[in-house]
């Protein structure tokens, strides 16, 4: 496996299959990767963690980095390269990167961009950029972010000149018990740990619900008993996300809540 740094060999991994992730590799991105490698031609993996897509407030500082073991996995699970982009190949002095029109699903559903309103403009920022330098034929998205997958989507159908790029996406890897794998798991303490788990039951409540809103009672009724502070337990259309009362099918149901410093989020389709 080929370990890339700065932009100049770039142009001989063009019109491949591309994973971006920001390291920290678990699992779920194995998956991804793995399906990447399905698929004809290169596939090639970035590691960079995006200041752009992190609020002041938000972990950049405490984000995982576990490089060595990254490049590991990323081989094991048959990257052909890495690219290791530094701050100033992504956002270089003097020159604007600029985020393209953000689509409407990242504006409007009030989901993540109600909570982190600054995430999308630094996510559709830093995948344009990516998508620029390398061109890739397609690129694959986690649905564990439901929401970045559908924008990211969003974003590649407005500007297909720009982006004659496909979007796969890759279903989320879980624990065992049913947490959903990330990278921010690592920072929940055992019993915060244990208590995650109300995520995914409350998917499973929400399966068994009759309509949305009994659905998404029973999502927040099972956060709360699990003492999770709730930022959303929604029930929405699963492309556009827009908030009704009586969500057009194919349905997805979206939670993002809080464990002491930890924010996790889930979903699964009703
Ligand atoms: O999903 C992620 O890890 C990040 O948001 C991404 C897509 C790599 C952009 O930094």
């Amino acid at each position: 496996m080929d370990t890339l740094h700065g932009l100049d060999d770039l142009h001989a991994w063009r019109g491949g299959t591309f994973v971006p992730t920001m390291g920290a590799l678990h699992k779920g991105h194995c998956d991804l990767i793995r399906l990447g490698r399905a698929c004809d031609g290169p596939l090639i993996v970035s590691i960079f963690v995006n200041p752009r897509q992190f609020a002041p407030s938000e972990d950049l500082a405490t984000y995982p980095r576990t490089l060595d073991a990254d490049l590991q996995a990323a081989a094991d699970a048959g990257a052909d390269a890495v690219f290791l982009p530094t701050e100033s190949d992504i956002y270089p002095t003097g020159h604007a990167i600029d985020c393209p029109p953000l689509p409407a699903v990242a504006r409007a559903p009030r989901l993540e961009d109600g909570s982190r309103p600054h995430f999308f403009t630094g996510v559709c920022t830093v995948v344009a950029r990516l998508f620029d330098l390398l061109s890739p034929k397609r690129a694959i998205f986690g649905e564990k972010d439901w929401q970045q997958l559908q924008v990211i989507k969003a974003m590649v159908e407005a500007d297909p000149d720009r982006f004659p790029i496909e979007i796969l996406p890759c279903p989320t890897r879980r624990e065992p018990d049913g947490l959903a794998m990330s990278s921010r798991n690592v920072h929940l303490s055992p019993a915060h740990r244990h208590r995650a788990l109300a995520l995914h039951r409350s998917l499973e409540l929400a399966r068994s619900a009759t309509d949305s809103a009994a659905a998404e009672a029973l999502m927040r009724g099972h956060l709360e008993a699990s003492d999770l502070a709730i930022d959303y337990a929604v029930v929405r259309n699963a492309t556009t996300l827009e908030a009704s009362e009586q969500p057009l099918p194919p349905l997805r149901a979206l939670i993002a809540a809080r464990l002491g410093d930890v924010r996790l989020i889930d979903n699964a389709a009703l």
